[in-house]
């Protein structure tokens, strides 16, 4: 059944793979960003392809943005049945060097848009029984140095998604993953060490492409996964199973 699918960071990466993932099953994909732009250029391609999809900028820390986006798609009877929360930011430094504005900044991206995402449309989730999916990360089960907004961030995604999954239950199924090393342009400034290192901490030795994870997130909002609500599932090559590297 033809779904309208809103996805938020999905200009690029693991947003714009998911965004795809849902095209080529035939839902109706609303691909959003804050650089409208790449949204667009998504969203073009996925027409040109014979999907239905339209491209909006979405900040996703802006109160006022997603009141417009909904007035927008509720004037063009397009109610979001399932969100992705995708979106993130991350200001990496020691907390003793990390500002005030990057603590906030990263948070209120990374975790704030979840609240705004609810927020925003736990009406048309609920009428359609839909379902949300929040994009977490390894960094919510262990810690790397110099993420500490990026670690509460990712870490409170889990609670939240466990807190939303009671409170709009039993219409609204809510999970959330946690990925592991993905192929996308946040490790295009790593040195090849960096890289290598991120490779064996996983037990399958590599990197997930970004195909990998939205294949997982497609699962956890369809029929499929009807039974499965309030969980955070590692999609992380193994990388949190095992000390071994
Ligand atoms: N790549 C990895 O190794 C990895 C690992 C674990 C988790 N993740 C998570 O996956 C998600 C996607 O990351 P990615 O690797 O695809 O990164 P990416 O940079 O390729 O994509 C992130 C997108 O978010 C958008 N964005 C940034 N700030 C925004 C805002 N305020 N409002 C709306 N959009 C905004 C960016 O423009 C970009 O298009 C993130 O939640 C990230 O934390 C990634």
């Amino acid at each position: 059944m033809k779904r309208v699918v809103c996805i938020t960071g999905a200009g690029h990466g693991i947003g714009a793979a998911t965004a795809n993932a849902f095209a080529e099953q035939g839902d109706d994909v609303v691909v959003t960003d804050i650089d409208g732009a790449a949204a667009e250029r998504v969203a073009r391609e996925i027409t040109e392809r014979g999907g239905s999809a339209t491209g909006h900028r979405l900040d996703v820390a802006s109160d006022e943005e997603w009141a417009a986006l909904s007035a927008a798609l509720r004037a063009g009877g397009r109610a979001p049945a399932v969100i992705v929360n995708n979106a993130f930011r991350n200001v990496v430094a020691p907390a003793h060097e990390l500002d005030s504005a990057g603590w906030h900044s990263t948070l209120d991206v990374s975790l704030g848009s979840i609240y705004r995402s609810m927020h925003t449309f736990h009406d048309t989730l609920t009428a359609a029984r839909g379902s949300m999916v929040n994009v977490s990360s390894v960094h919510a089960l262990l810690a790397w140095p110099g993420h500490p907004a990026y670690a509460a961030a990712k870490g409170g995604i889990v609670a939240l998604t466990r807190q939303l999954s009671l409170d709009y239950a039993p219409e609204v199924r809510v999970n959330a993953v946690l990925p592991g090393s993905v192929n996308t342009r946040v490790w295009d400034g790593m040195d090849d060490d960096g890289v290598a290192a991120a490779e064996m901490q996983a037990s399958l030795r590599r990197f997930a492409e970004p195909a990998e994870i939205a294949s997982v997130i497609v699962f956890l909002a369809g029929e499929g996964a009807s039974y499965v609500t309030g969980v955070s599932v590692p999609v992380d090559g193994g990388q949190t199973s095992s000390l071994y590297s």
